[in-house]
């Protein structure tokens, strides 16, 4: 059978031709980069746990009325999702500081913040995601002022909610990132969650020993990714006890 369009491959994700107008399917590879791509690797069976840990995370944000580009999982490694314009802002939101925050102000690792902090960086490899205000992105066109209300005020209500997901399994959302796309229905668009929500784009630190169990052990080389990234998804209750190879999907495609 013919192999579906490529249609973009980014660092960690493949986006292919949909099998219906509008929709796309999102492969998960195994494949890390940090710091801009300097540095790169593999870490094996990643795919198709990010796949497992957005899907799970989407659609419990999905019940609670947060709107997402996700239409299902299909298979181990990949996702039926709708077909959106990426806004080209990536909305990190931090509770506590770390990574960035941390060397910006010369602040300690683990200092709790007062109270959430939304930051905002123009998506661009070129230029390194410089961080941006609202200003630029209105004088430049990347969004408009009521959509930039809309995706602060839904980044919001994923902290809260996914916060109290994670306290749930005794880990702490020490901060995350997420990207939204406009999504055309007739003549209304609106904005919707895109991209994914998993351990690469999160820092989730254990709560009794503030052990990392995210991206951050590839970026440092503190080992034992996938393993920490398996216990993610085994405390979600999403992992089968025989691991993620048998994360079957309801059907696959070709
Ligand atoms: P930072 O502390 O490096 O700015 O990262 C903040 C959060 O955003 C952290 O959870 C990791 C995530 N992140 C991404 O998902 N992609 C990126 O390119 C960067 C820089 C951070």
């Amino acid at each position: 059978m013919a192999r579906r369009r490529q249609i973009y491959e980014g660092k960690a994700k493949v986006l292919f031709e949909g099998p219906e107008p509008g929709t796309l399917v999102q492969y998960f590879k195994d494949d890390a980069t940090a710091f801009n791509n300097k540095k790169r690797g593999v870490i094996t069976g990643k795919g198709v746990l990010n796949n497992r840990i957005s899907e799970y995370l989407m659609s419990r944000l999905n019940e609670i009325g947060i709107p997402t580009h996700l239409v299902r999982r299909l298979n181990m490694r990949e996702q039926l999702i709708r077909e959106v314009e990426i806004i080209p802002v990536e909305v990190v939101v931090r509770n506590v500081v770390a990574g960035s925050l941390a060397q910006r102000f010369g602040m300690a690792e683990g200092t709790p913040l007062p109270r959430s902090i939304v930051e905002l960086y123009y998506k661009s490899d070129e230029l390194n995601d410089p961080m941006v205000t609202e200003e630029h992105i209105t004088a430049f066109g990347w969004a408009t002022p009521q959509e930039i209300d809309e995706l602060m005020s839904m980044a919001l209500r994923i902290n809260d909610f996914l916060s109290g997901l994670f306290l749930g399994i005794e880990l702490r959302l020490v901060d995350f990132k997420i990207e939204f796309g406009r999504l055309w229905e007739g003549d209304q668009v609106r904005v919707v969650l895109a991209d994914e929500i998993s351990p690469d784009s999160c820092r989730l630190w254990d709560m009794k020993t503030n052990e990392k169990m995210d991206k951050d052990r590839f970026r440092r080389d503190l080992g034992k990714v996938a393993e920490a990234y398996q216990e993610v998804a085994r405390r979600l209750g999403i992992l089968p006890e025989s691991g993620p190879r048998d994360m079957k999907g309801p059907d696959t495609m070709q």
